[in-house]
C-alpha cells in the first residue's frame, strides 16, 4: 500500500488540528496558471521491445510478500497480537470487513509456496518475519514456535537453492509496544534493535540478506498521520516523532545486526516515486526537488549521510525529539538500497502569494498528484515504466553507484480463471515486461542492479483494501486456499529461467 499523496496536504490539516499544532500546518495549494505544461511528463526513454534484453549473470529473480499478507494463523502457537490484528479487528477499518486471520494459510502452507516458486525458477523469496510470531510481548524472550516456523522456511528456501531475503519489520508492530506508545516512543528503536539481535541469533548462521524496513514513509505516514493503516492515529507530531525513532531504529538494527554477523549485507526496502515537475516553471521544478526529498529520502539520507533531506522548510527538531547526537545513532552505511516502486509523481508548487498567507506551507511547500497519462491497473495506479529508470538511475547517480535490489514492483488486476479453468491476466505480464525494459535500460547505463522481486508471489491481503486488490503471479482461491499459477507466472518462469526478457 502506497502513499496517498493526493490526501497528504488536505489530511496533514486535520491531523495538525488533531495534534494541536497551528492550524493548517500544511494545507492545500494550487499551480500557477501561466506556466507552461511539462514536455518531460511524456516518457523520455523508448524502450524498445524488439531487441534482446539480458539481464547480468547471478541476477536475482524473486517474488516479495509480507507476513501479516499471507501468513494467517494470527494466533497460533504462542504468537501475539499485532497492531494490524488490532486494527483489522475494529469494525470499519478494512474493506468488507476483512482480516488477515487467515489470509494465505502460508503458516501452514508454505511447502506449497516454495513449490510455486520453484515451478517459476525463481532464486530469491522476499518475506517479512512477524515481530509478535517470535517476540509476543515486543520485548524479552522468544517464542521458540514462531522462531521454528521461519527456520523452517529458511531451510527449506535454501534446499531448494532460492535466497532467503528478509524484511525484519513489515509493519506489524507488537500490540504491547503500540500501548507503551508505538513508533512515536523513542524507546522502540531499543525494542526494534533488541529484536534485530534474536533474528540475527536464531537465523544468521544461514540468512545472508537482510532488510530492516519496509517503506517507513508508508507506515509512519499512514499510521500515525493520516490514520488510514494501523495503528490508525491521525498527529502530524505522531508522524514526524515517528520518522525519527524509525531513523533511529534503522541505525541501532543496522549495528545490531553487524555487531553479530559482520558479513551480512543490511538494507531496507524504500517505497520510492519519480517525482516530476508539473510545469516547467522554476517553481514547480523546486517542488519536485521538495516531493523527492519527503518521497524518496526522508529515511534514506539519514542512514547514508546522517541528515535530514531538505524538504521541510525548516525541520522542527524539538517537535520531533532530535538530540544532539542522533546524527551519528542515524547512521547506516547500507549495504544496498531496496527500492519499491510502482508509479512517479506530478508534483506543483503554491502560489507566492498563498505560501505568504499560509504559515503551514512553509513546513512543506509541495503539492503532490499522481500521473494521469499512462494506462491504470484496476486500483487506479498509473502504469509508468520510465519512473522505474528515472528513479533508479537518479539513485544510482546522487549515492555514487550503491548496490540496489528492487525489492517490489506490480500490479493489481482482478482476473479470475476463466472458462478454461486458467488466469489470463495478459496486463500483468505487459506490465513486468514494461517495467524490466525500462530497468535493463538503467542497468545498461550502469546503474548496479541485484535483482527484481514481483509484488506478489500471491494474491493476497491487501491492507485497508482487504482482499479487493489481486497482486499475485499465483491466484488464490480464498475459500479453498487453492493456489493457480497464473499466465504472468507461467511467463515470468521463462524470464527467470533464461535471464532475458521473452
Ligand atoms: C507496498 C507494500 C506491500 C504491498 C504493495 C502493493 O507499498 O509494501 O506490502 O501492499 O504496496
Amino acid at each position: 500500500m502506497r502513499l496517498s499523496r493526493r490526501e497528504f496536504v488536505e489530511s496533514a490539516v486535520a491531523a495538525g488540528i488533531a495534534a494541536a499544532l497551528p492550524a493548517g500546518l500544511f494545507s492545500a495549494c494550487s499551480v500557477s496558471s501561466n506556466a507552461r505544461a511539462n514536455p518531460a511528463l511524456q516518457p523520455k526513454v523508448q524502450f524498445d521491445a524488439s531487441s534482446r534484453i539480458e539481464f547480468p549473470k547471478n541476477f536475482f529473480w524473486g517474488t516479495s510478500t509480507a507476513a501479516y499478507q499471507i501468513e494467517g494463523a494470527w494466533r497460533a502457537d504462542g504468537k501475539g497480537e499485532s497492531i494490524w490484528d488490532r486494527f483489522a479487528h475494529t469494525s470499519g477499518k478494512i474493506k468488507n470487513g476483512d482480516s488477515a486471520d487467515v489470509a494465505c494459510d502460508c503458516y501452514h502452507r508454505w511447502r506449497e509456496d516454495i513449490a510455486l516458486m520453484r515451478a517459476m525458477n525463481l532464486n530469491s523469496y522476499r518475506f517479512s518475519v512477524s515481530w509478535p510470531r517470535v517476540q509476543p510481548s515486543g520485548s524479552g524472550p522468544a517464542n521458540s514456535k514462531g522462531v521454528d516456523y521461519y527456520s523452517r522456511l529458511v531451510d527449506a528456501l535454501l534446499e531448494a537453492r532460492i535466497r532467503p531475503f528478509v524484511t525484519l519489520y513489515h509493519w506489524d508492530l507488537p500490540q504491547v509496544l503500540e500501548d507503551a506508545g508505538g513508533w512515536p516512543n523513542r524507546d522502540t528503536a531499543s525494542r526494534f534493535a533488541d529484536y534485530v539481535e534474536l533474528m540475527a541469533r536464531s537465523l544468521g548462521d544461514r540468512v545472508s540478506d537482510w532488510m530492516l524496513f519496509n517503506e517507513p514513509l508508508a507506515f509512519t505516514y499512514q499510521g500515525y498521520l493520516d490514520g488510514t493503516h494501523a495503528p490508525g492515529r491521525n498527529s502530524v507530531l505522531d508522524f514526524l516523532r515517528a520518522s525519527h525513532t524509525v531513523n533511529l531504529a534503522q541505525g541501532a538494527g543496522f549495528r545490531a545486526l553487524k555487531a553479530l554477523q559482520s558479513s551480512a549485507r543490511v538494507g531496507s526496502a524504500f517505497s520510492m516515486s519519480a517525482c516530476e515537475p508539473a510545469t516547467t516553471s522554476e517553481q514547480d521544478k523546486r517542488a519536485a526537488e521538495r516531493a523527492h526529498a519527503i518521497t524518496n529520502l526522508w529515511f534514506l539520507e539519514p542512514a547514508l549521510k546522517g541528515r535530514y533531506p531538505e524538504a521541510l522548510a525548516f525541520l522542527p527538531e524539538a517537535a520531533m525529539g532530535i538530540k544532539s547526537d542522533d546524527v551519528d545513532k542515524m547512521r547506516a552505511p547500507l549495504d544496498f538500497i531496496g527500492i519499491n516502486l510502482y508509479y512517479r509523481t506530478i508534483a506543483s508548487a503554491p502560489r507566492a502569494t498563498e505560501r505568504l498567507a499560509h504559515l503551514q506551507e512553509w513546513l512543506l511547500p509541495v503539492k503532490m498528484a499522481p500521473g494521469g497519462q499512462g494506462p491504470k491497473t484496476d486500483n487506479r495506479w498509473e502504469v509508468w515504466p520510465q519512473a522505474l529508470y528515472d528513479m533508479v538511475t537518479r539513485i544510482s547517480r546522487d549515492f555514487n553507484r550503491p548496490q540496489l535490489e528492487i525489492t517490489e514492483s506490480g500490479c493489481a488486476y482482478n482476473d479470475g480463471p476463466g472458462a478454461d479453468g486458467v488466469i489470463h491476466d495478459a496486463r500483468r505480464i505487459e506490465y513486468h515486461r514494461q517495467y524490466l525494459q525500462a530497468l535493463a535500460h538503467a542497468i545498461a547505463d550502469g546503474a548496479d542492479v541485484r535483482g527484481y522481486h514481483a509484488w506478489s508471489l500471491l494474491d493476497n491481503f491487501e491492507w485497508a483494501e482487504g482482499f479487493s486488490q489481486r497482486f499475485g503471479l499465483a491466484y488464490v482461491d480464498f475459500k479453498t486456499q487453492q493456489r493457480t499459477i497464473k499466465d504472468s507466472g507461467r511467463w515470468y518462469a521463462k524470464v527467470a529461467a533464461e535471464n532475458r526478457l521473452v
